[in-house]
């Protein structure tokens, strides 16, 4: 007897630490947002969140109101879903609210990259000076060159494209958006090595086909990989992609390319300095592949097929790029010269522009995600205020909060490709909800401190490709009626939707 009880008393010890560590004992403290633990210990309502992100959101509104906590995997997280109140998410010092720790534990997870402290700044700094401003009208110039050379390559020439060839329009778009931009970034093949330009731009095209085919293994593991719930087989081809990429995209190799992007030269020379070892770096180059790579192909897709469902949409920015062609004194013809699309053309696209804003109010859905690192209050546009505790998370998912709110933006569900333009053909950007103006009514870029520092160039390249398409191309629906597909709800919050089955179409060269 005398030994039993101290074996019980720890055995209940253990039970007790155990059953607190499975969130068994939390309870909502009075000033608390309602508190939604599901019926797994600790696991919570990973499950069902992960099945589908925006149903089960859209649930627990409808429960709990527009601010709740919830537990996920063993994380207690508190969803924000008033838009009016964004700004208390997004402007809070980094003292409370912090993104950065959540996005180095999932970087480390996803990509194998184990990041230093402050190596954030260099990300910042080299965005700053070559994704806006001037730095930017490189990069489109870069993005031109490398589509023309993608879609235009054998143009004239005897196996030109002026006969239809069909494929699906996502792997189409998908596949000249992703291999023009990474060209763009981490440069081409140099000419001199390879004899002639022409050679080396078929490197460049048969270069990329491969990168893209082994990106889109990568991209359509990531879900599961992001989630932790990888089958062995799949783990260890995920492993064998991340090898993949980090060898394609390895310093070493990038220093024998011409063209590399000022972006990415920057990054890597900072890191270099600051004594971050090369093989680091190289998978260091692989995240910014897919920070800058996985979502705009999805998203030209989007675009391409909602003009191409809504002839009205279509019409209005076909007749918008004529006008700038013209007004920019170039014609496409047959044996004349290629056009060159400058930025400063791709700023006179208003209803470009909103075709742009609305295909990605329709289909890009980040979750954005902050540690709580201090006790803090919440503040509501309302007034009301609420305890939110240190060691919890804070979360927004626009995409229910905002982007089909259907108080914001009527028939949330339609394409409206003038939805973001005034009457007199500006961009409109008033929008109320309970008629207060909403600040944040649309999120593709998340917002705050994380915001996409790629968001300018990503916008020029989506319009590069259309003008493409538009000017070059006459393109088709094979089935006209064909329904937009679904979207792959098991990427909810990771950016970019990719839909749930491809869509055939066709398209030649009109010249
Ligand atoms: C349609 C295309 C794109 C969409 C919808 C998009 C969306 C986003 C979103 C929502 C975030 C923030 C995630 C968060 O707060 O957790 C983000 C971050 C980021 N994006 Fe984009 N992005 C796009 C294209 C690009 C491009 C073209 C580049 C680079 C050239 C780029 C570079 C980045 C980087 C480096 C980050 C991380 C920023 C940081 O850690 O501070 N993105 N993107």
């Amino acid at each position: 007897m005398g030994l039993l009880l101290p074996i019980v008393l720890g055995f209940l010890a253990a039970l007790l630490g155990a059953m607190y560590l499975l969130g068994v004992f939390r309870q909502r403290r009075p000033g608390e947002p309602p508190l939604d633990k599901g019926l797994i210990p600790w696991l919570g309502h990973v499950l069902e969140f992960r099945r589908n992100t925006l149903k089960f959101l859209e649930r627990m509104k409808r429960k709990h109101g527009d601010v709740f906590t919830i537990q996920l995997g063993g994380f207690y997280i508190t969803f924000l879903q008033d838009p009016l109140s964004f700004g208390s998410l997004v402007k809070e010092s980094r003292e409370k609210l912090d993104f950065r720790k959540f996005a180095v534990q999932l970087v480390r997870k996803v990509f194998g990259y184990a990041a230093l402290e402050d190596e954030h700044t260099i990300l910042q700094l080299s965005s700053n000076k070559h994704l806006k401003g001037d730095g930017l009208e490189l990069m489109t110039q870069a993005m031109m060159g490398n589509l023309q050379n993608l879609m235009l390559h054998n143009i004239g020439s005897a196996t030109d494209q002026s006969s239809w060839i069909e494929d699906g329009l996502f792997k189409y778009s998908y596949n000249i958006v992703f291999r023009a931009g990474y060209l763009s970034l981490y440069g081409n093949q140099p000419h001199e090595s390879d004899g002639s330009e022409e050679k080396a731009k078929e490197k460049d095209r048969a270069e990329s086909e491969v990168l893209f085919h082994e990106f889109r293994k990568y991209d359509q593991l990531f879900p599961n990989l992001a989630y932790g719930v990888l089958t062995p087989g799949k783990k260890m081809e995920a492993e064998r992609l991340m090898r993949f990429f980090w060898d394609k995209l390895s310093v070493q190799r990038m220093k024998a390319k011409d063209n590399i992007s000022g972006w990415v030269w920057d990054i890597q020379q900072a890191k270099e300095e600051m004594g971050v070892e090369g093989s680091m770096i190289d998978r260091y180059m692989f995240v910014l592949l897919w920070a800058s790579q996985g979502n705009t192909g999805p998203s030209s897709f989007w675009l391409l097929l909602f003009l191409m469902k809504h002839p009205e949409a279509m019409k209005a920015v076909k007749e918008e790029v004529d006008k700038v062609l013209k007004e920019f004194g170039q014609e496409v013809k047959r044996g004349g010269p290629i056009i060159a699309l400058t930025r400063e053309m791709l700023t006179r696209t208003p209803v470009l522009d909103s075709a742009v804003e609305e295909t990605l109010r329709l289909t890009a859905a980040p979750l954005l995600t902050r540690a709580v690192l201090e006790d803090m209050t919440l503040k509501m546009a309302d007034g009301r205020e609420y305890f939110i505790r240190k060691g919890d998370r804070m979360a927004v998912f626009p995409y229910v909060a905002v982007h089909i709110d259907p108080e914001i933006h009527p028939e949330p569900h339609s394409f409206r490709y003038n939805r973001f333009l005034n009457p007199d053909g500006s961009k409109k950007t008033d929008f109320y909800k309970a008629g207060k103006r909403v600040k944040y009514y649309n999120m593709p870029w998340g917002a705050g401190v994380s915001m996409c520092p790629g968001r300018f160039f990503a916008t020029n390249e989506l319009k590069q490709f259309v003008f493409l398409m538009l000017v070059y191309f006459e393109f088709e629906l094979k089935d006209p009626e064909v329904k937009i597909p679904e979207i792959d709800f098991t990427r909810w919050g990771f950016g970019s939707m990719q839909p749930q089955t491809d869509v055939e179409f066709r398209y030649r060269l009109r010249y």
